[in-house]
């Protein structure tokens, strides 16, 4: 591996509240802070891959709008390698309206996508050599499944290793899954896919079963404070939760992805990128926003160092 990612996904603007708790239902509440920025889990997972040591090209597409401008401007100046930003003449850039609130920074987002479903076949073929020169494709589901399949389709036929994300969650087929090398959904997207209530270690387990038998070679579920479980068919690990004091988890599961895939790209075998990829996102929940709140590789370095004590432990095998 070489170290290089391709990221296929959304580009969202992001609006962020930060209040003391969650407004209700008709109810006004004044917001503490407030700020724009870019966002979309592919510009995220994008940034976090390029911020651990990848070499990133990102595929995304916006509106013809003041939004879509400031995408353009703002991934450029970012350090990817390259981006293919297309135009959607018919609708406008993807946003989301974000409340982060409470001690531990929770969040709630409505994301209007806009232009990411939008990714015709003929500019998923325009992509197809970025995709076969890309040790790892990552792809999220905040763009139409159509472009999704086949950017998957595009890098198994060039032999580049694929992780899927599906967050947010839209329903997919096993036989997608089964083209899948690295499935990482969190304990909602896991209940979803698998049919198991997620709610700790255990049901991870058996959620995990249900998706080897669906086709999903290697499975990372994220559980939040419980840390992770990954599950091959052969065996099942603890991917630990790094100390972090919270101030906006708003794309905690897109900085463990996108450093997961630069980690794997460089050649870090999975349980190593796994806790990397973990201590990145305790130094990301940290900050506010999204993309714009991804750490260094050094600094992820130095929070792996400072807690020699979290380590992958390995766990019998589910006999479910
Ligand atoms: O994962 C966080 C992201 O989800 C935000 O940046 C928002 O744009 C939504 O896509």
């Amino acid at each position: 591996m070489k170290g290089k990612v391709c990221v296929f996904g959304s580009f969202n603007l992001d609006v962020v509240a930060v209040m003391r708790r969650f407004p209700l239902p008709g109810e006004s509440l004044t917001a503490h802070h407030s700020m724009m920025g870019a966002g979309g889990k592919g510009a995220n997972q994008a940034t976090a891959a390029l911020r651990a040591g990848a070499r990133v090209h990102y595929i995304g597409k916006v509106g013809n709008d003041d939004f879509g401008l400031f995408a353009r401007r703002h991934l450029e100046k970012t350090g990817f390698d390259a981006i293919t930003l297309f135009t959607c003449k018919e609708k406008p850039t993807g946003n989301a309206l974000i409340y982060v609130a409470g001690d531990d920074a929770e969040n709630m987002i409505s994301v209007y996508p806009g232009a990411n479903t939008t990714v015709t076949a003929a500019e998923v073929t325009r992509c197809q050599p970025t995709v076969a020169a890309a040790d790892i494709l990552l792809v999220q589901l905040e763009n139409n499944l159509s472009a999704i399949q086949r950017m998957i389709d595009n890098a198994r036929a060039s032999g580049t290793f694929v992780i899927l994300n599906p967050a947010p969650w839209q329903k997919v087929s096993d036989a997608l899954l089964a083209k899948v090398d690295l499935l990482t959904p969190n304990s909602t997207e896991a209940t979803q896919l698998s049919g198991v209530t997620v709610t700790d270690f255990d049901s991870a387990r058996r959620a995990a079963a249900v998706l080897h038998r669906k086709g999903a070679r290697q499975v990372i579920i994220t559980l939040g404070i419980a840390g992770a479980l990954l599950s091959t068919p052969a065996e099942q690990q603890r991917i630990p939760l790094f100390p972090a004091q919270p101030r906006d988890t708003t794309g905690a599961g897109d900085a463990f992805n996108g450093a997961l895939a630069a980690r794997l790209a460089s050649g870090d075998d999975l349980p190593q990128a796994a806790r990397f990829a973990a201590a990145f996102a305790s130094l990301c929940v940290e900050r506010a926003g999204a993309a714009d709140s991804m750490p260094s590789y050094a600094e992820a370095l130095a929070r792996l160092q400072a807690h020699p004590e979290c380590l992958v432990e390995p766990i019998e095998s589910i006999t479910a």
